[in-house]
């Protein structure tokens, strides 16, 4: 796989189209092995998914490379008393792993978030604890390590330990590479 340039990612609405290259992706069981979501078995599967979820959701971007779309960001905002956060999530098709994307697609949702949900005041990130590369994207976009929740909750069957992270909106995001 040719080095991505990472000028050419962008991040946009999902759209009904995007069926096939999102099917790539959310058809693997190695980018939804940390996620919430079912791995997509079908094309069927997959426009149901894109119009249901992914394009009602309340932020949710496609993460594309030259357009087409090769992963997702979203951030779920809660509410009531609980309004000032919400959790941010995201995962990358495995041809473009350990390139730079997940971070430079932080970085580049991050000021866009708080720009869009103006009352917010914290974004947060829950990662397992065996999940470093995630970790490791996170603290090269700025988000600060709170600690471990231990037996936090099951993820696919298993009980987790996750790593809390966050980012406020008076925070910096690193300049390096935006
Ligand atoms: C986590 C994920 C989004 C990372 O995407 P990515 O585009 O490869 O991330 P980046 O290239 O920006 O950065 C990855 C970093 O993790 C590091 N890394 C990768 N695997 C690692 C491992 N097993 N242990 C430690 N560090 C690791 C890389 O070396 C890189 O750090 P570096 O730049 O300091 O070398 C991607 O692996 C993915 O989609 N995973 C499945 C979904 C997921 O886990 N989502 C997050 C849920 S919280």
């Amino acid at each position: 796989m040719a080095k991505v340039d990472l000028s050419k990612i962008s991040l946009r609405p999902f759209k009904i189209s995007d069926v096939d290259d999102f099917l790539l992706w959310a058809g693997d069981d190695r980018v939804t092995r940390n996620l919430r979501w079912k791995t997509c078995g079908s094309r069927e599967e997959a426009l149901t998914f894109i119009r249901d979820v992914c394009i009602p959701h309340p932020w949710r971007r496609s993460i594309c490379l030259h357009h087409r779309s090769i992963g997702f960001v979203s951030v779920y905002p809660w509410s009531g008393d609980d309004s000032c956060k919400a959790d941010i999530g995201y995962a990358i098709a495995t041809n473009y792993w350990g390139q730079g994307i997940a971070t430079k697609t932080l970085k580049m949702a991050v000021p866009q978030v708080f720009k869009d949900l103006p009352h917010l005041l914290r974004l947060q990130a829950f990662v397992d604890v065996e999940n470093r590369a995630s970790q490791r994207v996170l603290e090269k976009a700025g988000f600060l390590r709170e600690g471990v929740l231990r037996k936090f909750t099951y993820l696919k069957g298993v009980v987790k330990d996750l790593v809390l992270f966050s980012f406020l909106s008076t925070d910096e995001i690193s300049s390096e590479n935006i």
